[in-house]
């Protein structure tokens, strides 16, 4: 467990701080246009088949954009409308993009009350009895995540993205976790957990971390 741990945040740092330029959110602000058919001029996507990029760590989009990039890792029919819109683009340029993504706010959805409840306990708490940890330990209480670790921000999100990339990570076809480690968490988790977990999130102000 404990060596599971030091690895896992070895394997961070590499991710977080070696692997790609550091981006100028002011420069990115302009490149951005391109990103923003789907993922809105500030990172606030229209439809919940275009995630929400606002807020969110500029290490971990680096590492998605690649893995969307090279079809190594997360390759679905979504991902792949992205791939000839950021042809043109350089590494520099998109860690640009990140980075003024990353300086921007999300916005929170309106959660069904009762469903959110239910997902609240399990984000909080997890399920010791099936092994399930609770997702603040990473993702933070407000869903701000822990953005040097490159643990994904998840508060506000579309509760149907959400949903579809735990169900991925479940079925095994989003490969992207180091150590696999959210592909053993949504092992155990059930349908009706992964949409209440979801709509909790989309309703979530990251401002409350
Ligand atoms: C044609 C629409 C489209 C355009 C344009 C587009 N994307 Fe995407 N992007 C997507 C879709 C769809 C996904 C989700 C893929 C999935 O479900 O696996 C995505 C996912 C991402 C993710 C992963 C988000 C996460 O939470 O894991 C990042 C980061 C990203 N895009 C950055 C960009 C950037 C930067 C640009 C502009 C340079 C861009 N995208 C342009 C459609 C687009
Ligand atoms: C041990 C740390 C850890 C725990 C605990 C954890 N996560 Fe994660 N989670 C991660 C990491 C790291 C990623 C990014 C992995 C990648 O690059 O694909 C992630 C990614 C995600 C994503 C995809 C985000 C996106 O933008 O595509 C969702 C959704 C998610 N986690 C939900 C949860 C939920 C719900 C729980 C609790 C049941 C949970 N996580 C518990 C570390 C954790």
């Amino acid at each position: 467990m404990m060596r599971a741990a030091i690895v896992a945040g070895m394997a961070f740092g590499l991710l977080a701080t070696g692997a790609f330029a550091s981006g100028d959110p002011e420069a990115g602000k302009l490149k951005a246009a391109v990103c923003s058919a789907c993922h809105g001029a500030d990172g606030n996507s229209v439809a919940p088949i275009w995630p929400k990029l606002a807020g969110q760590g500029a290490p971990y989009q680096m590492r998605q954009i690649m893995a969307i990039r090279s079809e190594h890792g997360r390759a679905n029919p979504e991902a792949a409308t992205m791939i000839p819109m950021i042809a043109n683009l350089s590494d520099q340029d998109l860690a640009d993009i990140s980075a003024f993504f990353a300086t921007q706010v999300s916005t929170v959805e309106a959660a069904d009350p009762d469903l959110a409840e239910t997902g609240r306990r399990l984000y909080q708490a997890g399920d010791a009895a099936r092994n399930i940890p609770s997702c603040t330990s990473c993702h933070g209480p407000g869903g701000r995540g822990n953005l040097l670790a490159a643990f994904p921000a998840l508060g506000g999100q579309f509760a149907a993205y959400s949903e579809k990339q735990l169900r991925a990570y479940r079925d095994g076809s989003r490969t992207t976790d180091p150590a696999g480690m959210m592909r053993a968490i949504a092992s155990r988790l059930t349908d009706a957990d992964i949409e209440a977990v979801s709509e909790y999130l989309s309703g979530l102000h990251q401002a409350g971390s």
